[in-house]
């Protein structure tokens, strides 16, 4: 094969994948995957080896390296939030605690109390969830006295890697901003904050934009790269206002790209930096979206063809005769800000079969989706349709709930490779093959289908909708129950 790509690679939470894409066309020449272990050691907790993520990466690069003639440049992306610490000789100190891990809820409440979580929304944009790596560190402050104080730097999961491999210790401000550490919009470390939690700056990365070049591997130029949202925005060419990314991966995202910073006075919805300078990001996420369906597919009808479930579920109706799936089977963020929140099949009946399971939990993940974008919507951002990425968009039936459910036309897109896609675009960024990411996004994004919202199922998803939206506070108050003051 005769080509000149663009890699990128995305180091996701199950594996690394990565593509070489034409610079020209945006077609992807090559794929490649390695993947490891999460481990979970105790309830709630999920950690992962950094080295894993190296061998992988260097697996990954290897095989996209035999399969084009010359790489151009290359970028990474990342599960955001994952807390790498290293030691004075830049040695890992213990397993990276990922951004699913909820370990740090106590020292979250700690932070957001006596008026702590306007503190935090001013400072940084955001309020302190267990995921974000600031809390993390403080549990390891308490529950780990002497790992912690071995701490000489910190790193995200994708930096960890890049810098491995390009020398230095950097992070854009894309990923730096699910810190909670960042002042996300002024993209620079808070001071303020770094010295009320009495973290020292040395151990901060310096931070860049996501299209800078950091170094290089073997000759060929790095960009920063991006965490992964922001990865998969660009690769879905929301570089600025316009359509919505909607990810129906593992996690679910509604996330709009704007020219200036917006947030939530009450932190329901990320505020982050964006992969362009003078662009951010409002991002509302779920914690179960394709996830939802993966743990009742595994845990209901192991074995099954996936289709053939799929399949079972279009003869229902919408609403599913009072049938609701509440997806929050690893607690939820947007727009709870909940770790304790739970999953539930309620209303069932006799008449209903697996084929309203299944397309309950299609529907609880879309109404979930929705409530991020009216959280969106609330701080301001705008948009007339999404666009959409992750392992849940090869289901046409989930498109057309989502696309029904929101309200909006839903683009879909020519590859699903969002974040490695985006990823390799912040490459060529990096190394000049682009001026921008926007230039990128117009030379690369390919949008191939619509997918409308179904006008005979608009009123009645209104309605289930509405039923989903009690059961939360309904159920909450229920489980709280003799657990003490809420
Ligand atoms: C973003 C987030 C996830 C992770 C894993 O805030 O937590 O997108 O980055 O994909």
């Amino acid at each position: 094969m005769s080509s000149s790509a663009l890699v990128g690679i995305d180091i996701g939470t199950s594996s690394a994948k990565g593509v070489a894409v034409d610079p020209t066309s945006g077609k992807v020449l090559a794929g490649a995957e390695s993947s490891y272990p999460l481990s979970s050691p105790h309830p709630g907790w999920m950690e992962q080896h950094p080295q894993e993520w190296l061998t992988a990466v260097q697996l990954v690069l290897d095989s996209l390296k035999a399969d084009v003639t010359e790489i151009l440049g290359i970028g990474f992306s990342g599960q955001m939030h994952g807390l790498v610490c290293l030691d004075a000789a830049g040695e890992v100190i213990r397993p990276a605690i990922l951004w699913n891990d909820q370990r740090s809820a106590p020292q979250c409440a700690a932070l957001e109390s006596g008026g702590g979580r306007d503190r935090l929304v001013r400072l940084t944009g955001n309020r302190a969830l267990p995921g974000f790596t600031a809390p993390k560190l403080l549990w390891m402050r308490e529950s780990e006295p002497a790992a912690y104080a071995r701490i000489r730097q910190i790193s995200l999961p994708k930096d960890y890697v890049r810098d491995r491999l390009t020398g230095g210790h950097r992070s854009d401000v894309a990923d730096a901003s699910g810190t909670l550490l960042l002042d996300v919009s002024e993209r620079r470390w808070s001071g303020e904050l770094l010295a009320e939690l009495g973290i020292p700056l040395s151990w901060m990365p310096d931070l860049v934009e996501s299209g800078d070049a950091v170094g290089t591997i073997e000759g060929v130029r790095v960009a920063a790269g991006a965490g992964d949202q922001a990865a998969a925005a660009v690769g879905g060419g929301i570089t600025g206002p316009g359509p919505l990314s909607v990810v129906l991966g593992t996690s679910g995202v509604v996330l709009a790209a704007t020219d200036r910073f917006l947030a939530d006075a009450e932190g329901r919805v990320h505020a982050f930096c964006h992969a362009a300078p003078d662009r951010w990001l409002v991002m509302g996420v779920m914690l179960s979206a394709a996830g939802s369906l993966a743990w009742y597919h595994d845990t209901l009808l192991p074995g099954v063809d996936y289709d053939a479930m799929l399949e079972e579920a279009e003869s229902v109706p919408p609403g599913c005769d009072g049938l609701t799936f509440l997806p929050y089977l690893a607690g939820e963020r947007t727009p709870h800000v909940d770790p304790d929140a739970r999953g539930a099949f309620i209303g069932l009946s006799v008449t209903h079969g697996r084929g309203a399971l299944t397309r309950a939990v299609l529907e609880g993940v879309a109404f979930g989706l929705r409530d991020c974008l009216d959280t969106v919507r609330n701080v301001g951002a705008t948009a007339e349709r999404g666009r959409v990425s992750g392992g849940g968009s090869r289901s046409r039936l989930w498109l057309k709930t989502v696309a029904s459910v929101l309200e909006l036309p839903i683009e879909v897109m020519a590859t699903d490779q969002g974040s490695a896609f985006g990823a390799a675009l912040l490459g060529g960024v990096a190394a000049g093959v682009y001026r921008d990411v926007d230039q990128a996004a117009d030379a690369c994004v390919r949008v191939t289908d619509v997918i409308d919202p179904v006008s005979a199922w608009i009123e009645p998803y209104r309605e289930a909708r509405a039923r989903f939206r009690d059961y939360y506070p309904a159920l909450r108050s229920v489980s709280r129950r003799g657990t003490g003051p809420v």
